[in-house]
């Protein structure tokens, strides 16, 4: 099991976006995925299509990581159900943070806390339940956010092609290094990801330009350009490789690259 949390240090720039293209690659390889959204507006749970009732939220498992408090908040998604494009039969579950979630928002986190979703995944790891953990983080960088990071092996940082994208990658991999040392977790950068590009603006191409000048090969190849199909796979509660016209295959097969680099960084 690898867990990858997906973070940005602020918010629109693409987070939920590639949790949920990361969770469609996996489902379309046969991966079985646990998604743990910790961002309050709960938009990944949402996008998921989360099935029946939820009686608890992840903010229970900050208070106490036992692995029935996981499972308590853990809800099947129903990207599952409609395989009519025969994709593999695979396990996607989504655990809930819900507005509660927002409680641990905080910068005075005991390290127990910020390490309970590390401590919950170590129990679910022995399992050989999810092949992947995809964890979406909110858009600050308080204490959900840093719990993410540190229950995560590896981080994709999203940015937009824009004049602060550069503070704003160099500030996420600062924090990840941060927790790296400060709570002495494994969790390392996967890379930086350049998200609604658009091909055409000389300013988005100067700007990619730009960060791979500073970050080197951190800035990984194949930047998601901005395309309607992002829109309406999420519209349509979907997962993006269902759609079959040329901008949600070439959105698609970034996913699957991206999904391959995760899987790669493991061994
Ligand atoms: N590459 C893209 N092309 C088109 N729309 C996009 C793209 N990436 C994100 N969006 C849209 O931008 C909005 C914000 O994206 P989202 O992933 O929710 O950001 P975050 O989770 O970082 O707040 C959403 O409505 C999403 O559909
Ligand atoms: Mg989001």
């Amino acid at each position: 099991m690898i867990a990858v949390a997906v973070c940005s240090l602020k918010g629109g720039v693409g987070k939920t976006t590639v949790t949920l293209g990361l969770t469609s690659a996996a489902l379309t390889a046969g991966l079985r995925v646990l998604v743990l959204d910790l961002d309050p507006q709960g938009d990944a749970t949402a996008g998921l299509d989360a099935a029946g009732e939820i009686p608890s939220t992840l903010a229970k498992v900050v208070d106490d990581p036992r692995r029935r408090h996981l499972q308590a908040c853990t809800v099947p998604s129903r990207w599952t159900d409609e395989g009519e494009g025969g994709e593999p039969a695979s396990v996607i579950d989504v655990a809930v943070g819900g507005e509660q979630i927002a409680q641990h928002d905080r910068t005075d986190l005991s390290s127990r806390r910020l390490l309970s979703l590390r401590t919950v995944l170590a129990k679910v790891a022995k399992e050989d339940r999810y092949d992947l953990v995809v964890i979406d983080c909110p858009p600050s960088l308080g204490g959900l956010t840093r719990m993410g990071l540190a229950a995560a092996d590896r981080v994709v940082v999203v940015t937009e092609p824009g004049v602060f994208a550069i503070a704003a990658a160099d500030r996420a991999l600062r924090a990840v290094h941060d927790v790296r040392s400060t709570l002495k977790v494994p969790v390392q950068p996967l890379g930086i990801l350049v998200n609604r590009v658009r091909g055409h603006l000389a300013e988005h191409s100067y700007r990619v330009e730009e960060l791979r000048s500073l970050f080197g090969p951190l800035v990984m190849v194949g930047e998601i350009p901005e395309r309607t199909a992002v829109q309406r796979a999420q519209g349509a509660f979907a997962p993006v490789h269902r759609l079959k016209d040329p901008g949600g295959r070439q959105v698609a097969s970034i996913f699957d690259a991206l999904l391959q680099r995760a899987l790669r960084s493991r061994s």
